[in-house]
């Protein structure tokens, strides 16, 4: 596990694109693809823009395929969807085919259908055997204050799943569900680079990186990449309460 503490927020979003530009060239001269599963929440938006402007001309976007590593269960209209704040701070701005872009489709009522239905897909553009997980080059994750990952908060039933790949998942504290990977997908990447900014993520994210509570109480405790990297790209802020002098 590597943790990069950067000064500002402006630093840390400019050294995750670079670790995307990184991966998503490596990628593609070893594979001729890079796959990539997008977090959601505010956090990523900015890097997003730096993706789409700064670093444009630095990725082969033709080749890069697009995923989420989870969506609430809205319309991609919806202002809480996901995909409509990736779409808005970078895909809109790119010369990605549409073709290049999974969206889950969480616009079905029916949660359960929707997660299976993007099970199917990642199945299908994975070419996966029944009992095989689909191997992302890069999983982009984010942390709530509630040491949440993805959709897999504390204490819910998504945390247990041991052989989807994509659930419906009620978050109680929600009152709602969300499509969320499931564990055995984000620790199956060849990368996992989470992005913590901000003071309202230091008490959680000492929890995880220092804490001994378990990992169900702190689900980003539970990203072990089973063949993988694991960076944590945080702030000063979001380390203020790390031992560790980072
Ligand atoms: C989501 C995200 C979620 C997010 C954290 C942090 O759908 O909300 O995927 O896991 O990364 O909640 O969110 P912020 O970046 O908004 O703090």
């Amino acid at each position: 596990m590597e943790i990069r503490t950067l000064t500002t927020p402006q630093e840390l979003f400019s050294a995750a694109a670079e670790e995307v530009v990184r991966a998503a060239n490596e990628a593609v001269a070893a594979r001729g693809r890079f796959t990539i599963a997008l977090s959601g929440g505010s956090t990523p938006k900015s890097l997003f823009n730096l993706l789409a402007t700064n670093a444009r001309n630095s990725l082969p976007w033709d080749r890069m395929f697009f995923f989420w590593g989870d969506e609430r269960h809205v319309p991609p209209t919806d202002p809480d969807s996901n995909y409509r704040m990736a779409d808005e701070a970078m895909l809109s701005k790119i010369p990605v085919a549409a073709g290049n872009v999974f969206r889950i489709a969480a616009e079905n009522p029916d949660a359960a259908a929707a997660a299976e239905a993007y099970e199917q897909t990642l199945r299908k553009f994975f070419a996966l055997e029944p009992a095989q997980f689909p191997r992302f080059d890069l999983m982009l994750l984010g942390m709530g204050p509630d040491g949440h990952t993805a959709s897999l908060f504390p204490g819910t039933a998504a945390l247990q799943e041991k052989s989807r790949l994509v659930v419906a998942n009620w978050v109680d504290k929600l009152k709602a569900s969300r499509l969320s990977l499931t564990l055995p997908v984000l620790n199956a990447a060849a990368c996992v680079v989470f992005l913590v900014s901000g003071t309202d993520k230091a008490p959680a994210l000492h929890a995880v990186l220092e804490g001994d509570a378990p990992g169900d109480q702190y689900p980003s405790k539970l990203i072990r990449p089973v063949d993988g990297k694991l960076i944590w790209i945080i702030d000063r802020a979001a380390a203020s309460q790390l031992t560790s002098g980072n």
